[in-house]
């Protein structure tokens, strides 16, 4: 048990194919390409049609990553999301269902950004425990359905899209070895990332009223994102055994480029080991990291055995980071937007 790991064996991504530019943008908001760009690393962003959903990006994405692994099924499909189809039932069990995968455990993970990184410690422990020998962990979000298009502070930020990966039991010597994770919380500071209506406390907002959208207090939440990312990507890289700075590549959450080199400079990591990929696709929350590995793995520049940190932080407050190996000969195969299914 204790040499026992998870090793990601297939990476899979969709992104929809309509992209938004910061020109097109700041064409309705009081923005520009120079603001969002110099602050954020964005550029542009994709976006999902009218009608299509989370559920469809996620089954995309899994369906790609089981291809990848040269799998058709797998024991268990998690789905790390914050804009789940609907409220009731969960997203992952009709996902499970169109990938074939029907009758297997299937269950949504709601940690907001930090959901992939909760999504993989969920995984391990439970490939580790023995329960499954393969699990589909996606993430995959539609935030461009709960952004106000009228809000400059959070309309510029966010993208659509899905990442996923295939886990199976390996041992800790195995490349793509997820050898530590490490979680964390602060729910005292839940108002700071919300949707603040449509839940059990606010059921229903007021059919005249605005409707209830996502809100941020982008300051506050960077102070926070780059001191906990940086105390929690150091802490997992000591559990592994490393030295911050001997870390191949660094995978944070795609939210802003600004965080993720400060969070490099205080860890000692060189800039060119941080993977940025919210240039082309903006902040995906829960999707964010699956697709960035997705894009690392398709530029071919990591090399089996290499080491990877993953952190991530976001609405809660959650956080969380990984050490894991990258994996030999991982094929990462890509996704087009599927057609909502016929109802
Ligand atoms: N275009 C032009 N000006 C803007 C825009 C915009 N799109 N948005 C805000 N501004 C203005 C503000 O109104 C403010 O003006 P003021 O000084 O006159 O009041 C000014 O720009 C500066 O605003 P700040 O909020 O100080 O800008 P900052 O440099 O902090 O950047 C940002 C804002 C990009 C949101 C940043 O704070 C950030 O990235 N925060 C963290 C995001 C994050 O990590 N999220 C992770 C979790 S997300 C999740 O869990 C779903």
């Amino acid at each position: 048990m204790d040499d026992a790991r998870a090793v990601m064996t297939g990476i899979g991504s969709c992104l929809p194919p309509d992209v938004v530019s910061n020109d097109e943008l700041s064409r309705s908001l009081d923005t520009s390409h120079e603001w969002i760009h110099s602050r954020t690393g964005i550029s542009r962003r994709h976006v999902v049609k009218p009608g299509v959903s989370t559920g469809d990006l996620a089954t995309a994405a899994g369906a790609a990553a089981l291809e990848s692994a040269g799998r058709r099924a797998c024991d268990l499909v998690l789905l790390a999301t914050t804009t789940p189809d609907q409220p009731c039932p969960a997203t992952a069990p009709q996902v499970a269902a169109r990938l074939g995968c029907a009758g297997v455990p299937a269950f949504d993970l709601s940690a907001v950004c930090s959901g992939f990184v909760y999504g993989l410690e969920t995984a391990s422990a439970l490939i580790r425990s023995g329960l499954y020998g393969s699990v589909l962990l996606i993430g995959a979000e539609t935030y461009s359905t709960i952004v106000d298009p009228t809000d400059r502070n959070t309309a510029v930020l966010f993208g659509d899209g899905a990442g996923a990966v295939v886990l199976e039991r390996g041992e800790a010597g195995t490349p793509g070895a997820v050898l530590h994770t490490r979680l964390g919380s602060d729910g005292t500071e839940a108002g700071l990332i919300a949707v603040p209506g449509g839940g059990s406390r606010a059921p229903r907002p007021d059919p005249h009223g605005p409707p209830s959208y996502f809100r941020m207090e982008g300051k506050e939440v960077y102070a926070r994102a780059v001191s906990t990312m940086t105390r929690s990507a150091r802490e997992v890289a000591e559990e592994a055994g490393w030295r911050p700075q001997d870390v191949d590549a660094f995978v944070g959450h795609q939210a802003n480029a600004r965080i993720l080199r400060a969070v490099a400079r205080r860890l000692g990591l060189p800039a060119e080991r941080v993977v940025c990929h919210m240039g082309e696709v903006g902040n995906t929350a829960a999707a964010s990291i699956p697709l960035a590995l997705g894009w690392a793995a398709s530029r071919g520049t990591l090399t089996a055995g290499d080491r990877v940190l993953l952190t991530a932080f976001g609405g809660g407050l959650t956080w969380g980071s990984a050490a894991m190996t990258w994996p030999g000969a991982l094929r990462p195969v890509t996704a087009v937007e599927p057609a909502p299914p016929a109802v």
